[in-house]
C-alpha cells in the first residue's frame, strides 16, 4: 500500500513542489494549509502535472483540535513535511509574536500527535540563516549555529531545539532537519511556482517582475560587500531538486535506511553565486534585460554563505541537478503563465 505523507503548508511555493514529487514517487498525500499566502488553484496546478489531485483540508495547524480530526478522518498518516509556518524576515521583526505564536504552535502541535496517530517521520524545513553570518564557506552541518538576527529566524533555531528535545525524551519518531539555501524558480510545465503577497521581498520573484514591467526597477541591496562584484553571495538552489531532497528524507526515515533518529542536512548546489551574477544569468537565459540599480545595503544581510551539501549527496542520495539558467528560464516561464491568466 502507498504510504501516507501529511503536507502542512502544502499549497505555498516549497509544499507544492514537494506535493508533486511526493505524488511521482507514489506517496499518498493530504495537505493541510490556511490558505494565508497561497490559493485553493495550486491544487489544480498539482492536478495538472501528476495527474492525482491530492486530499486537502483547509485549516490550521496551530489548532490542535483541526489535527486531532484530520488525523481521525485520515488513518494512517505515515510522514509529516512541515512547511506550514510564516516566512518573511522582515515582517518578522514587526509582529514577533504572530511569529513565534504561528511557527512554534504548529511544531508542538503536530510533536504531540505524531506518537498518539503513530506517525513515524518528520521532515522539518529549516534554513542555512540558522548559520549566521558563517566564518568559511562552503558551510557544512556542524558548523555552530549564531544568534539570530530576526523573530523568523529565531523561530527556526527554536523549532530545531524543540524537534533535539522531544526526540532525547524518548519520542518514538524520527526526523530529519533540512536546511534550504535560497530556493527558487518553479516548476517546468509552469503549472506551479511562487506567488508572493504584495511587493516581493525575495529576489527573484522580484527580479521577474521587474523583467516582465510590474516593478520599474530591480535595487540591488549593496556593491560593497567583500566578495569579487561587491554584491551578495547565496547559493540558489532549484524548487524542484529542492523539493527531490523531501521524497529522500522520508525514505530514508520510513524504510529505515538510517538508525539515527534525528539527522541534518543542507540543502543547496555547493556554489555560490552574486546578486549580479544571478541577474547575469536571467538575462542570459531568457535574454530579457532587467533593469537594476545599485542602492544601500538592507538591515540584516548576510554578506555571503554557500553550502557544502557533501552530507545530502552522499548520505541522503540527493544532488542538486538542474542549471542556473534552466532554473531561471522556470521562474521566467511561471511569471509569463501568471501574466496569461491575468494574475499579475
Ligand atoms: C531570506 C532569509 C532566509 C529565507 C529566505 C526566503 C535570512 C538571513 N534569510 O534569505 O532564511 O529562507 O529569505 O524567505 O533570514 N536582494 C536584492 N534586491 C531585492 C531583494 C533581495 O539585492 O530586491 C538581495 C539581498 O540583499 C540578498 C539576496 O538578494 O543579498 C537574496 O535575498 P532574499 O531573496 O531576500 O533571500 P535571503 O535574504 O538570502
Amino acid at each position: 500500500m502507498a504510504k501516507k505523507i501529511l503536507v502542512t503548508g502544502g499549497t505555498g511555493f516549497i509544499g507544492s513542489h514537494t506535493t508533486v514529487e511526493l505524488q511521482n514517487a507514489g506517496y499518498d498525500v493530504v495537505i493541510i494549509d490556511n490558505l494565508s499566502n497561497s490559493n485553493i488553484e495550486v491544487l489544480d496546478g498539482i492536478e495538472k502535472i501528476t495527474g492525482i489531485r491530492p486530499a486537502f483540508v483547509q485549516g490550521d495547524c496551530t489548532d490542535i483540535a483541526t489535527l486531532r480530526k484530520l488525523f481521525d478522518e485520515n488513518p494512517g498518516i505515515d510522514g509529516i513535511i512541515n512547511f506550514a509556518a510564516s516566512k518573511a524576515v522582515g515582517e518578522s521583526v514587526e509582529k514577533p509574536i504572530m511569529y513565534y505564536r504561528n511557527n512554534l504552535n504548529i511544531l508542538l502541535n503536530l510533536l504531540d500527535l505524531m506518537p498518539v496517530y503513530g506517525v513515524k517521520g518528520f521532515v522539518f524545513s529549516s534554513s542555512c540563516t540558522v548559520y549566521g553570518e558563517p566564518d568559511e564557506n562552503p558551510i557544512t552541518e556542524s558548523a555552530p549555529t549564531k544568534k539570530a538576527t530576526s523573530p523568523y529566524g529565531a523561530t527556526k533555531q527554536m523549532s530545531e531545539d524543540i524537534i533535539a528535545d522531544v526526540i532525547k525524551s524518548g519520542s518514538p519518531i524520527k526526523a530529519i532537519l533540512l536546511r534550504y539555501f535560497n530556493p527558487i524558480g518553479a516548476h517546468p510545465t509552469a503549472e506551479i511556482g511562487e506567488l508572493p503577497n504584495g511587493v516581493p521581498q525575495n529576489l527573484v520573484p522580484y527580479l521577474t517582475q521587474t523583467a516582465i514591467g510590474i516593478r520599474k526597477e530591480l535595487s540591488v541591496f549593496g556593491n560593497d560587500y567583500d566578495t569579487p562584484d561587491g554584491s551578495c553571495i547565496r547559493d540558489f538552489i532549484n524548487i524542484v531538486d529542492l523539493a527531490k531532497a523531501h521524497v529522500k528524507a522520508l525514505e530514508r526515515m520510513l524504510e529505515n535506511k538510517s538508525e539515527e533518529k534525528l539527522e541534518v542536512f543542507n540543502i543547496g548546489t555547493g556554489e555560490g553565486l552574486s546578486v549580479l551574477q544571478l541577474i547575469d544569468a536571467f538575462q542570459r537565459a531568457t535574454g530579457v534585460e532587467v533593469p537594476h540599480k545599485i542602492v544601500g545595503r538592507r538591515a540584516g544581510d548576510i554578506e555571503k554563505i554557500w553550502a557544502d551539501p557533501k552530507r545530502a549527496n552522499e548520505v541522503l542520495g540527493w544532488k542538486a541537478q538542474e542549471t542556473i539558467e534552466d532554473t531561471m528560464l522556470s521562474a521566467w516561464n511561471w511569471q509569463k503563465k501568471l501574466r496569461e491568466r491575468g494574475i499579475m
